[in-house]
């Protein structure tokens, strides 16, 4: 049985962007979001081997915290002529200093070693994992993904991380090169094509009371 969440969620997430982000998307189904930086939770360690076992981690050690619901993400980019890279590691691949420019010039390095210089080669999709960890260890968890083709050089200065050497199928124009709404934006007013969207769409409904 699918679990409903009312009232108060916390935000497990230190990242100010995918706070206001989840705040605004919540607001309509009666939600309230209190946010994990707020509360002074700390960040445990995400030391699971897919997307879906790092979302659960940062959510169960909120819940347990708080003992209130709380609610986790984790993402990444998944290119198939690198075996999957830097799929869990996407945030690491651009180091401390959070050189997204760094990450994606590796990545096209790699790309080239291998040979991968047409589009076929050079498929890639990025995974949204939302899960929602209640204090009883009840969990709802939601995967989705959007499918595209790495370019170079990237294109376009919007959004952030590898959005600029992304185009996802059927579009002319990267992520880099789109505004919020048409990325993540949900309908009536967006597409709902990112994968972050999608992972949305499916958790609102098992999980949210209908706007
Ligand atoms: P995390 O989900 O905070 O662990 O971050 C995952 C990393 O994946 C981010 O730092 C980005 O590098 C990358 N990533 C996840 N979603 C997106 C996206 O929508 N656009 C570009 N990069 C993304």
């Amino acid at each position: 049985m699918h679990r409903r969440i009312t009232g108060k969620l916390v935000i497990a997430t230190h990242n100010p962007g995918k706070l206001a982000e989840m705040r605004e998307l919540l607001a309509p189904h009666g939600v309230e979001a209190v946010s994990a930086g707020d509360l002074g939770l700390g960040e445990p360690d995400e030391t699971g081997t897919d997307f879906r076992s790092n979302a659960a981690i940062k959510a169960i050690a909120a819940a347990q915290a708080t003992k209130l619901p709380a609610f986790a993400d984790d993402s990444g980019i998944v290119v198939d002529a690198l075996d999957g890279a830097p799929g869990i590691y996407s945030a690491r691949w651009a180091g401390p200093a959070k050189d997204f420019n760094a990450a994606m010039a590796q990545i096209e390095r790699l790309l080239q070693e291998r040979g991968a210089t047409t589009p076929d080669r050079r498929t890639a999709h990025f995974v949204s994992a939302l899960c929602v960890a209640w204090p009883d260890d009840h969990l709802e968890e939601v995967e989705a993904r959007v499918d595209g083709t790495l370019v170079w050089p990237p294109r376009g200065t919007a959004g952030f991380g590898y959005d600029p050497m992304f185009l996802p199928d059927g579009h002319t124009r990267t992520f880099g090169e789109m505004e919020s709404i048409e990325k993540h934006g949900l309908p009536p007013l967006g597409l709902g094509l990112s994968h972050r969207a999608r992972a949305f769409v499916k958790l609102a409904e098992i999980c949210l009371e209908p706007r």
